[in-house]
Parts: C-alpha cells; sequence; structure tokens
C-alpha cells in the first residue's frame, strides 16, 4: 500500500512515502539552524518552521516518488508524544490531506515508530527482542513480542540520555545538538581519564511513578560532569575532550549493561536500538561487541534510521491499515504518551 508519512513532533520535519515497507521517498528538513544559538529547541519557532517547511516536502516527496496524491492509499502522521504545537502542524497537513482526497487517517506514535525503525532497513527482526529508543525525549525499553505487542521494561527516572548529551554539550560549550558534537570531539578524547559511579536506585514508588527492573537515570553523572568541569582552572582541549569521552563511555555502557540485561531477562532472541542516540558511534561498537559476546542478534540501524524520519511513521501506518486500523478526524496532538504500558 503506498501511504504518505508525516512526522514533525520536534525539530525535524519529514515526509516519506512507502510500498510495503519500501522507501520510494523520505525527505527531512532539519532546523538546527534555528534553534542552535538558543542552545535547545523552542517549541514556537519550531512549529513556524514546520508550517514553512511542510508543503514543499510533500511535494517534494511525491514528486521524488514519481507519483501524485491521487496514487496514495493513506496518511500516516506522527500524533504523540512531541511539541503539542509542532505535532499541531503535520496532523493538521495529514488532515487536510485525508479529507480531500478521501484517504484513511493514521495517528502514529512516534515512539512506536523509533521501535520499528529496524524492519524498514533489516526487513524482519526475530522476536521477541528487546529494543531500546533512546532520543532527546526517551529512553525507553521494550520487551517486544510482535508488532504492536509491546511492554516497557525500563524508563528514564529523570533526564533522557540524548538531553543529557546535550545540556553536557552545552555546558562545555560544544554546540548544539549535542550528541553529535560530544561524539566527535570524544574521538580525541580519553574514555577512562574519569570514572562516574553508576546510578543506583530505590525501589520506592516516587510522585506516583511505579519503578521498573530496567529504569535508567543520568541526571547523575551530568551533575558529576558539572563539578569536575567547575573545579578545573585549566579548561584546555584536552580536558573538555577526555571529559567528553568519560561522559560518552559512562553513558554508552550503562545503556548498553541494561540492555543486554533485559535481553538475557527476558529469554529474547535479538537486541536492537533506535532514536537520535542510537546514532552515536561509541554506543553502536559497545552493543555490537556485547551482544556479539552474549551470543545475542544485534540490529542496529544506520545513522538516517536511527534520527528522526518519516519513514518509520509510514511503516507503522501501512501495518496499522493492513490490520483495518485506523484514526478518525478527532485524532489530536497528545504531548506525553508512552506505550507498551
Ligand atoms: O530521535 P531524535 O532525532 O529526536 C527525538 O525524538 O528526540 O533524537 C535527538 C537526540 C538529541 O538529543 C541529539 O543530541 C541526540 O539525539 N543525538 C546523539 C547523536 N546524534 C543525535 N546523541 C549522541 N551521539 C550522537 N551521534
Ligand atoms: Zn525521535
Amino acid at each position: 500500500m503506498k501511504i504518505l508519512g508525516i512526522e514533525s513532533s520536534c525539530d525535524e520535519t519529514a515526509v516519506a512515502i512507502i510500498d510495503s515497507g519500501k522507501i520510494l521517498s523520505s525527505l527531512i528538513a532539519t532546523q538546527h539552524d534555528v534553534h542552535e544559538r538558543f542552545g535547545g529547541v523552542v517549541p514556537e519557532l519550531a512549529s513556524r518552521r514546520h508550517m514553512e517547511n511542510i508543503v514543499p516536502l510533500v511535494s517534494g516527496a511525491l514528486q521524488e516518488a514519481s507519483m501524485d496524491l491521487d496514487d496514495i492509499e493513506g496518511i500516516a502522521v506522527t500524533n504523540a508524544p512531541g511539541l503539542v504545537g509542532s505535532l499541531l502542524v503535520g496532523i493538521s497537513m495529514a488532515k487536510g490531506i485525508a479529507y480531500s482526497k478521501n484517504l484513511p487517517l493514521i495517528g502514529v506514535n512516534h515512539l512506536e515508530g523509533h521501535l520499528n525503525a529496524a524492519m524498514l532497513e533489516f526487513g524482519n527482526v526475530p522476536t521477541p527482542y528487546v529494543g531500546l529508543v533512546v532520543s532527546g525525549g526517551h529512553t525507553s525499553l521494550y520487551f517486544v513480542e510482535g508488532f504492536g505487542k509491546y511492554r516497557l521494561l525500563g524508563a528514564t527516572r529523570d533526564d533522557a540520555a540524548g538531553e543529557a548529551f546535550d545540556k553536557v554539550a552545552k555546558l562545555l560549550e560544544l554546540g548544539y545538538p549535542g550528541g553529535p558534537a560530544i561524539d566527535k570531539v570524544s574521538v580525541n578524547g580519553n574514555a577512562k581519564a574519569f570514572s562516574f559511579t553508576k546510578p543506583q536506585f530505590s525501589n520506592r514508588t516516587l510522585k506516583g511513578v511505579t519503578p521498573r527492573e530496567f529504569d535508567f537515570s543520568f541526571s547523575g553523572i551530568k551533575t558529576a560532569v558539572l563539578h569536575l568541569y567547575k573545579k578545573q582552572n585549566d579548561l584546555s582541549k584536552k580536558f573538555i575532550s577526555d571529559l567528553a569521552a568519560s561522559f560518552q563511555e559512562s553513558v554508552a555502557k550503562i545503556l548498553v549493561d541494561q540492555l543486554i540485561a533485559a535481553a538475557k531477562t527476558s529469554g529474547a532472541e535479538a537486541v536492537v536500538i533506535s532514536g537520535g542516540v542510537a546514532a552515536n558511534r561509541r554506543l553502536r561498537s559497545l552493543l555490537k561487541e556485547r551482544a556479539d559476546t552474549e551470543k545475542l542478534k544485534s540490529f542496529i540501524p544506520s545513522m538516517e534510521f536511527c534520527t528522526d524520519n518519516a519513514a518509520m511513521i509510514a511503516y507503522i501506518g501501512e501495518r496499522r491499515l493492513e490490520l483495518g486500523d485506523k484514526s478518525d478526524f478527532t485524532l489530536n496532538a497528545v504531548g506525553n504518551q508512552e506505550i507498551g504500558i
């Protein structure tokens, strides 16, 4: 089925067309130039830029796939979670096309898109698998029994891993977005220069949130980086790259340790990562190494499928439509929405 997917949950506007899981076109307009000087995404500016980009991207995606709207059989759009103003731009566009062309509309959860992004590249991933979605807003670990059958095994109790990367990069004045900047500068750093204590958890229910076995925490490491930085008189290039590399090593280790432990405990056949932070080179190499040692199959998508894209949204839309599942025109933006709980 020819599905047009739209993604506008944060600071990338993306449109893709897929047919039977095959990508016919996939366009992304980043907004890094807009948010760079603020060191983070400014929601109002993000929505405005989505509005400017969305129509040219839909036209461009159709052109690249040598199609027009009459060829499209369904419209999939991210409706949660994300910045509400940004999500609304994509949803309004999707509703407009669906209504005028009398096409089915499918609202898609962004996290479900990331969790299945590996399918676009590898065709199939043996189930059950454990998937880690690690992005700017989320760090969530899921047990996946099949399409739509997810169980949340753990999530972050404070900062998302990507958020920690962005905040540490801002502190070290490495620029925005922080993850790629830390990844780059770490190449020249000594990852063993500093060590950070592994987060310790209490199993008490905090602020109504029930703890899970494979939860994460990154705010302690972020604070430890801040203390080291403040204590240092000579902020040399070497100090900065050593600190960045040590931080990255520690985050990568926490993520991989939890992912492997969850896979072994749950009897999963494979491990999968996705989300922006999954583009991190150290995380990717460490996961491959550890999964091989533990005899677990690992599915590590190419960078383009790790970061935000609309192909993963169109993929979910196509699978949902095949199952006879669609949304109605009351579809709305939801800022916070987990899956598998
Ligand atoms: O999935 P994504 O593109 O958008 C969200 O849904 O949040 O993830 C963006 C996050 C940002 O925090 C960014 O700094 C991080 O992914 N990121 C990275 C790398 N590339 C992007 N973090 C670490 N290393 C990278 N190479
Ligand atoms: Zn994302």
